[in-house]
């Protein structure tokens, strides 16, 4: 069945069209909402929206995936109410940009996405910054990528009601496909670091489905707060990784989850020396020394995520492999030989079923070149 066109469902043509991908994260797990260094690339799946200004304050909203033959979902500014499943992302960012001072106009919009929700690519995100980025463009708002970023994170967290830190968002509309962003989540300072050429990422979902507007996110969240608490630092990572002692001397499990962040912000600054020099064993190495830090000391993992990340560890072209994003099922990510990643993949796929009896789904590098279109920037 083809989806109905822009002007099918209003009657008139689109005038914005706007983009932004999902990501992955390639180390630096629940570091970003303790002022630690994170090091996402964004992956090839992304969301599409279209847009065409309105003359007054309702806003109608189509999404492939979620809408069915009742057509669009409708609000007016100024009217945002929580609720609504998908369409509190829409809803949120004008509520957000209302908040922010910026007088914006009713919309007509209509939503695709490629990347999947709930496997650790930051599908919100992506479906945030590209409705901020076609509100930006058809109102000409002054609102740099780094700002879009942090309204895209208060839609988060202040509408939707996910405590997340700035990650996810901050990669959708600041990265470029192709190289890894290297972020500083105290300062927001970027830098581009570049994918080895003789490396390919796979990205491979167990199935198992997680969110994080509630439950064990919000709980390590608290739990990270308070160990900064007792060790008189307002965020985790002002302590630094070498001093293991006064760390150590936390109650459980508090020692263990400020072992987790000091230490897997401190692999970050590893992994891009490791990047920059071509390193790809040293790489592997950290990617399997930080799931084994989220597994044991910040307890984010699954059986059926250490069975997939272990099918992966074992395979001859892999150079190692992790739980990527929030944790709690979702998606592994594995540093793979190039020009190898189809036969690895499909041989994880498999070794995974055989222990666990559960589908794998390749999400990236199932071929050998995977499409990378260029981020809309407007
Ligand atoms: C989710 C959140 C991010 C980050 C990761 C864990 O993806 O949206 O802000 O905390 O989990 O690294």
């Amino acid at each position: 069945m083809s989806l109905p066109d822009f002007e099918t469902l209003y009657g008139r043509p689109a005038a914005i069209a706007s983009e932004a991908h999902g990501r992955v994260n390639l180390i630096g797990e629940h570091t970003d909402y303790n002022g630690g260094l994170v090091l996402p690339t964004l992956v090839p799946h992304k969301t599409v929206v279209a847009l065409a200004p309105r003359g007054d304050d309702r806003v109608r909203v189509w999404s492939a995936g979620f809408s069915d033959e009742t057509g669009p979902m409708e609000y007016r500014l100024g009217d945002e109410t929580r609720g609504r499943g998908w369409l509190d992302y829409v809803q949120g960012v004008t509520w957000v940009l209302a908040r922010l001072g910026h007088t914006i106009c009713g919309a007509d919009l209509r939503l695709t996405s490629t990347v999947p929700a709930g496997a650790g690519l930051a599908s919100s995100a992506a479906l945030e910054v590209a409705v901020l980025r076609a509100w930006r463009a058809a109102c000409g708002l002054p609102i740099d990528d780094v700002a879009l970023a942090l309204a895209g994170q208060r839609v988060e967290r202040e509408f939707v009601g996910a405590p997340v830190g700035i990650m996810d968002q901050l990669v959708a509309s600041c990265g470029r496909p192709g190289e890894a962003l290297r972020i500083d989540t105290r300062t927001l300072a970027t830098e581009a670091v570049p994918i080895p050429p003789d490396a390919a990422l796979l990205v491979i979902d167990s199935g198992q489905r997680h969110g994080h507007a509630g439950g064990e996110y919000r709980t390590r969240r608290d739990e990270c707060e308070r160990a900064a608490a007792r060790l008189g630092v307002s965020l985790l990572c002002d302590v630094a990784a070498g001093e293991v002692s006064r760390i150590d001397a936390l109650p459980p499990p508090l020692d263990r989850r400020a072992r987790h962040v000091v230490t897997e912000s401190a692999r970050v600054v590893e992994m891009v020396r490791a990047l920059r020099a071509d390193d790809l064993e040293r790489a592997g190495a950290l990617f399997a020394a930080s799931h084994a830090s989220m597994r044991d000391d910040f307890d984010v993992s699954t059986p059926e995520i250490d069975a997939l990340v272990a099918a992966a560890a074992a395979d001859p072209d892999v150079f190692g492999a992790r739980l990527t994003g929030g944790g709690f099922g979702g998606a592994i990510v594995a540093l793979a030989r190039r020009g190898r990643e189809a036969g690895a993949s499909r041989r994880i796929a498999a070794a995974y079923y055989a222990r666990t009896g559960r589908e794998a789904t390749v999400l990236w590098g199932k071929t050998r070149t995977d499409p990378i279109l260029p981020a809309n920037r407007d």
